[in-house]
This record gives structure tokens, C-alpha cells and sequence, in this order.
């Protein structure tokens, strides 16, 4: 049989054979379909894209119906377990394949971590901000302020000069999260230490007092690897789409990867997080979870942390999440919000509104409840979940601008507004 779909079009009565590939037809060649020459031709309506492909990839794989999540090929669940190094993921993701030798992870761990380091004039961006400033906004801004340092950053089709500017971005988001939280403490900005880690870094900026040395608890630092990698990548998500539309224009990586932190930040995508323990402060106690689960299936409010685009099952990052909870728990003391979030779960993966829109729960249903005990501010919740993601973001980006394919972004619209009318002077205008 024919890799072909055949359309009628009953206006006409004509056929037309339109080639499948990869499971998809070709928008463009919906323009064939015309009722006379004069006519534009048909065009798909996709409102939030919910079944248009718009891009080729070979970066992240996402089966929703199974709860399957692929980076490069290999299993979430094997990098989160034997991986559990976020740099040698950030590789993969970048580069295609995981690091041949101990060597080629050590001189990209060394590319990394020595573009730690930010600009001092970043610290007056930081002493700019109230002290109560949102550190998404934060990271958002000094992310795209920090293009001002590096003109040649515009140059995004001279590998060297493109890679450059990928290692600095990966390298400062950690330490933008750092002094957000730091400004907002108002402690001390902490330098990175070429010693730590990327994430024991990262842990470093965050949480040094007064100790001469700060060293991350190792089970809080490996948690804290293990959850970036699972945030690192997920395919054509709301926030990588934005990457990808701003990359289109040729504009630099530093000012693509602000606007994908503000779509990041959303409550309906990364600001979930954050959400859900809003809402399991709400709740406050188990007895209060039938109340709350009646507001939700009346429509009133939303199950944060449940439900996703894709996945049509549990997600395979909040199982390990939720796994990670004892992990964690053992070396900060359980958080008490546990008990309602594991009986929010109970209900509603028991209750016929939830299973018959196939709701379960996200990668952020769980991953507030750590981030509390390790001693997060609530805030800082979605900067956690867009440090990690600037590595997925970044390997986006550069696979789009380097697609020969893609063009500017730029949709089609149905258009229902006025036909042409002419300019009504104010003072004939009625009413
Ligand atoms: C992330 O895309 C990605 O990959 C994102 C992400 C990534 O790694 O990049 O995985 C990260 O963003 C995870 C999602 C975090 N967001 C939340 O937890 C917020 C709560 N979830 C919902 O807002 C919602 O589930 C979305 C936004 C995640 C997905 O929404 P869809 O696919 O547009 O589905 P929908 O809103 O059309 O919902 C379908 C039905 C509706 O009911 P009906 O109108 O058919 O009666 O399900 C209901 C919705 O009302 N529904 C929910 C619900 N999510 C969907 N009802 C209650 N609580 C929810 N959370």
C-alpha cells in the first residue's frame, strides 16, 4: 500500500494524494486543496499546537501512553541511577552521545565550571532588585543582561564562538540562582569553587553561612544532581518551543534563553512546582482533601503537579522523585506535607475525574516537597527547575538554528475581524 493519504475535497470532488512521512503530512501541502485558482488553499488550525509537529529531533524521546522518557536513546530512569553526574547528562543531550572517556567529561566539566564566574557589574544588576524580587525574575533578567557582555555571542553560526557561549550560559545559571538568593538574604555573594562539583557548587552559593568550607550533605548534593537531570530536557514542551521560536530569529542564546525562562515560569508548566505547595498548604490536612478534591472536579481550581500534555500515565520523573523523598527525608527529616500529598494522590488515581481525563501526577507534584527540606525558599522553586533545563534549552536551540529546514517562526492565523471600513473622523463617530 501507498505511504499516501488521499483527501477529497466533497467541494470540488477532487482528489489529491498527499505523502505521509514519519507519521506526518506536510501543512504545505494542504495549499494544494483550492476550490479555484484564486483561493489561498487549506491551512490545518492547531490552537496550541496540541497535535502539530513543527520541528525534526533527535534529542529527547517522549511515549505519553507508556510513561516512556528517552535523552538520546538511553532511559531517564538509568541516568538518574547510575549517571546521577548532571554535567555528563548536559553532555549527552548536547552533544548526542555520552562522554567517550573520563577525560572528555573532565576537560567539559572544566569548559563548564570556569564560566561560573559572572561579570562583577552582574552583583549591581542584583543590589537593583527589591529584596522580595520573584528570583525568576531575576534569573530572567541578569540571563538576558548578561548578552551585553559577550557582543560576539550574536555570532551563533561560528562553532567556537556558538559552544563558547553554550558552556558560559550553562556555567552561569547556577551562579545567577546563587546570587538571586543571596541579594534576597542579604548575605554575601559566594564565588564558585573550582573544587565542588557543578551542583555542589551550586549548593555552595546557595547555603554557605559562616562555615570555612562549605560541604554539601553527598545525599542532598547526589539528590540534587539526580532531580537536575530529570529536569534537564522534555522534548517540544512550552518553554523549549519558546527557545526554539526566539532561536529562529538568529537573536543570541543568552536573550532565547530569557524568554524560555518566562514561559518556564508559568504556573501551568515550570512554576508548578511552586504551585503545588501553595496548594498543599492550602489543603493543610488529610481531612481537608475531599473539600478540596470536590472544588477541583467542579472546575473551581486545578490539581497542581497533575496532568500533562503527553503523558496519559504517570510520569516516569515523578515516580523517581517521589522515590527520592525517603532519600532525602532520611538526612533532612520527613516533610509533614507528605502525608497529604501521598493522599492526594491515593483519591484522585482512585477517582473516575482523574482517570477518565488521564490525569496523573507531573514532575512537579513531588519535587517542592524535597526542595522544602533541603531549605529552598518557596520561591526559588521554578529557578530549580530552569538551571537544569538551560542544558535541554541549549541543545534545542543549537539543533534548530543549525536546521536546515527551519526558517523565522512565523504561524498562520484564521482571521474573523472587520472586513476593510474606512477611517470615521471623531466627530462624526457615534455614541
Ligand atoms: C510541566 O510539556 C511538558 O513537557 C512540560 C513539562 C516539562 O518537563 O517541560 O513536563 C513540565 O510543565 C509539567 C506540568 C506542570 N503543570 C501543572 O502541574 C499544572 C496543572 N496541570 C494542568 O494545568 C494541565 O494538566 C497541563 C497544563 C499540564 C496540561 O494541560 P492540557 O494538556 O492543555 O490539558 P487540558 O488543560 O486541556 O485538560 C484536559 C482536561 C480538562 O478537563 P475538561 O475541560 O475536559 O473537563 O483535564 C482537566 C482539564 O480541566 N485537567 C485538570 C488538570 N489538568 C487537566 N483538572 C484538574 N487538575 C489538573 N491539574
Amino acid at each position: 500500500m501507498p505511504n499516501t493519504l488521499t483527501i477529497t475535497d466533497n467541494r470540488t470532488g477532487k482528489s489529491y494524494e498527499l505523502p505521509i512521512e514519519n507519521n506526518t503530512i506536510r501543512s504545505l501541502d494542504l495549499r494544494k486543496i483550492k476550490v479555484n485558482e484564486d483561493d489561498f488553499g487549506l491551512m490545518p488550525y492547531d490552537p496550541s499546537l496540541m497535535n502539530t509537529a513543527s520541528v525534526v529531533s533527535k534529542i529527547t524521546f517522549i511515549d505519553g501512553d507508556k510513561g516512556i522518557l528517552l535523552y538520546r536513546g538511553y532511559p531517564i530512569e538509568q541516568l538518574a541511577e547510575q549517571s546521577w553526574s548532571f554535567l555528563e547528562v548536559a553532555y549527552l543531550l548536547i552533544n548526542g552521545e555520552l562522554p567517550p572517556t573520563g577525560d572528555a567529561l573532565a576537560s567539559f566539566q572544566e569548559d563548564v565550571k570556569k564560566h561560573m564566574f559572572v561579570h562583577e557589574n552582574i552583583k549591581k544588576f542584583m543590589n537593583g532588585f527589591r529584596y522580595d524580587a520573584h528570583p525568576m525574575a531575576i534569573f530572567m533578567s541578569t540571563m538576558g543582561a548578561l548578552s551585553t557582555f559577550y557582543p560576539d555571542t550574536r555570532k551563533i553560526f561560528d562553532p567556537e564562538i556558538r559552544r563558547l557561549q553554550m558552556w558560559r550560559i550553562l556555567g552561569k545559571a547556577p551562579t545567577l540562582a546563587g546570587y538571586a538568593c543571596r541579594h534576597r538574604e542579604g548575605l554575601p555573594y559566594i564565588y564558585p569553587d573550582m573544587e565542588m562539583t557543578y551542583t555542589g557548587n551550586f549548593l555552595n552559593m546557595m547555603f554557605q553561612r559562616t562555615e570555612k568550607k562549605y560541604h554539601p550533605h553527598p545525599v542532598i548534593e547526589k539528590a540534587m544532581s539526580i532531580l537536575f537531570i530529570l529536569h534537564a530536557d522534555h522534548e517540544q514542551n512550552c518553554s523549549t518551543n519558546v527557545m526554539r521560536s526566539i532561536g529562529s530569529s538568529h537573536v543570541d542564546p543568552y536573550s532565547a534563553v530569557a524568554g524560555a525562562t518566562a514561559a518556564l515560569w508559568g504556573p501551568l508548566h515550570g512554576g508548578a512546582n511552586e504551585a503545588v505547595i501553595h496548594m498543599l498548604k492550602e489543603i493543610g490536612n488529610v481531612k481537608n482533601i475531599p473539600d478540596f478534591i470536590k472544588g477541583v472536579k467542579e472546575g473551581k481550581r486545578k490539581l497542581m503537579g497533575f496532568g500533562h500534555r503527553v503523558y496519559k500515565n504517570y510520569d516516569p520523573r515523578a515516580k523517581i522523585i517521589k522515590q527520592l523523598t525517603q532519600e532525602v527525608f532520611e538526612v533532612t527529616g520527613a516533610n509533614p506535607k507528605m502525608e497529604i500529598a501521598m493522599e492526594l494522590e491515593k483519591i484522585a488515581l482512585n477517582d473516575e475525574y482523574f482517570i477518565s481525563r488521564k490525569l496523573y501526577p507531573n514532575v512537579d507534584f513531588y519535587s517542592g516537597l524535597i526542595y522544602e527540606m533541603m531549605g529552598f525558599a518557596l520561591e526559588f522553586y521554578p529557578v530549580l527547575f530552569a538551571i537544569p533545563r538551560v542544558a535541554g534549552w541549549l541543545a534545542q536551540w543549537e539543533e534548530h538554528v543549525l536546521d536546515a529546514e527551519q526558517k523565522i517562526t512565523r504561524p498562520r492565523q484564521i482571521y474573523l475581524g472587520h472586513e476593510r471600513r474606512d477611517y470615521v473622523p471623531r466627530k462624526e463617530r457615534k455614541g
